[in-house]
């Protein structure tokens, strides 16, 4: 428990960083106008400084792009552990950047400060999910994944709370709520030490058994399970990125990792958690930064709901129930924009549909699509999964971040149609291509896209069954 709990540090991280640049939008763009102002004696145009605060906003997101996509390189030399404990390093460097940039009078600083922890976010979002599903036992690795999502809605709503101006908000303290980020870093270089290394790193990339067998975790039968999943690795070469486009063996779930991560962020999440203040004060709400609050709250609410049914409901309901009650939640969200003019109280409609929106976004396509990925692939090609899915989903939220308020402005109330088209084209895509992986083995999952038969979940399409039997020739 202590192992998952240090690793989710790294979520927090993520959570917290995307959160914190929202509420004090408008101080910290007061400082990036006076800072040019000493510079160049004139105050900044209006478009620079639009162009400084995208630019602080999103970079994170390239950060995230190519943290995630580096996981890989850290891995398999470092091991599990180590690499989270080495991020660290990214978050000190950042905290210093981001805290000092005020008394430096530099908004360079800002941005710089936001892309080295966006690669450290990146980073966490492959490495903890691979640890904590390596480190758990079948029966609880759902239960226990849904903890790297829990970490980082808690790390949005701290965000938030402290982000509000007579807490840290405000002209004095945003370089101090900024550089909080040092914090969870330094509780982690005190917790990750005294964690043990992932037992399947230890026994099927090292070849170490005894020391794998000490972590406490481990049963019996997982033991068995990871010595087969090793002498299945012995068959396998090391899967590179480009391996893993190549064969076949690795074109289905690769595709539905893939379609998960875009299933999560197309979902327009980020447009609510990017600009829910914006959208609230849209919808009338005279007092959107609570209504803000109030969502991370229910985010929060439900992401432990998540936790204690993923176990008994499985993946796949879950993240089918939870698409759909988003598609469902957006349709009333556009209602409710479209009548505003004429009924007032369409603005509590508004708060009730966004909150239900994000409550079913954390019912499923939340948490589910970040542990999956672990469960999909087997020790060999797992890494490499991992980056390939962590950088389509920071891709495709970054898409969101820059490109929703130039939308919004193009379609008005009726922006929220385009992720109602999205989400019912995942629905239909998880419905016919997402296999069960509950209380299944890796290795079973594994064979389940060998040999369309074995765990038996899901129908396979004829073209599908065609490439699969040629596969299991491999
Ligand atoms: C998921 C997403 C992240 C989003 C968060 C909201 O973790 O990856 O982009 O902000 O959920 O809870």
């Amino acid at each position: 428990m202590m192992s998952v709990g240090a690793a989710v540090i790294g979520s927090l991280q993520f959570g917290y960083n995307s959160g914190v640049i929202n509420a004090p939008q408008k101080i910290i763009e007061t400082f990036i106008n006076e800072t040019w102002y000493d510079r160049y004696k004139e105050p900044i145009p209006k478009s620079a400084l639009t162009i400084i605060w995208s630019i602080t906003i999103s970079i994170f997101s390239v950060g995230g792009m190519i943290g995630s996509f580096s996981v890989g390189l850290f891995v398999n030399r470092l091991g599990r552990r180590n690499s989270m404990l080495t991020a660290n390093v990214l978050a000190f460097i950042a905290a210093a950047l981001m805290g000092f940039s005020k008394i430096a009078n530099s908004w360079e600083m800002l941005i710089i400060g936001r892309f080295v922890i966006g690669l450290h976010s990146g980073l966490s979002t492959g490495f903890v999910p691979m640890y904590v599903g390596e480190v758990s036992p079948t029966a609880l690795r759902g239960a226990l994944g849904t903890l790297h999502q829990l970490g980082i809605v808690v790390g949005i709503l701290i965000a938030q709370v402290f982000g509000l101006e007579m807490i840290m908000g405000n002209h004095g303290m945003w370089p101090l709520l900024l550089s909080f980020t040092f914090i969870p870093a330094v509780i982690q270089c005190v917790l990750l030490p005294l964690c043990p290394e992932s037992p399947r790193f230890l026994l099927i990339n090292k070849n170490e058994e005894n020391k794998a067998k000490t972590t406490l975790f481990i049963t019996i039968a997982d033991m068995q399970e990871m010595k087969e999943e090793s002498r299945q690795m012995m068959r396998e070469k090391k899967v590179t990125i480009m391996d893993l486009f190549r064969s076949p063996l690795y074109r289905q779930p690769l595709l539905i990792a893939v379609m998960l991560q875009l299933s999560q962020q197309l979902s327009g999440i980020n447009a609510v958690f990017y600009f829910s203040t914006l959208i609230f004060e849209k919808a009338g709400v005279e007092q959107p930064v609570y209504a803000t609050i109030g969502t991370g709250v229910v985010n929060t609410a439900f992401t432990v709901v998540s936790l204690f049914v993923v176990e008994r409901a499985g993946r796949r309901s879950l993240q089918l129930l939870g698409v759909l009650g988003m598609a469902g939640s957006a349709v009333l969200l556009t209602i409710a924009l479209a009548l505003l003019e004429q009924l007032k109280w369409m603005s509590y409609v508004s708060i009730v549909s966004i909150f239900a929106f994000v409550a079913f976004f954390e019912i499923g396509p939340g948490p589910i699509p970040w542990f999956i990925v672990a469960e999909l692939f087997s020790q060999g090609p797992r890494p490499s999964a991992m980056a390939v899915a962590g950088f389509c989903n920071w891709t495709s939220n970054f898409i969101v971040g820059m490109g929703f308020q130039y939308v919004e402005e193009l379609c008005g109330p009726y922006v929220f149609i385009i992720f109602v088209a999205f989400l019912l084209f995942f629905f239909i895509f998880t419905y016919f291509r997402v296999p069960e992986t509950k209380g299944r083995t890796f290795d079973d999952i594994a064979a389940g896209f060998r040999q369309p038969a074995a765990g038996g979940a899901e129908k396979h399409s004829p073209e599908e069954l065609n490439s699969l039997g040629a596969d299991s020739q491999l």
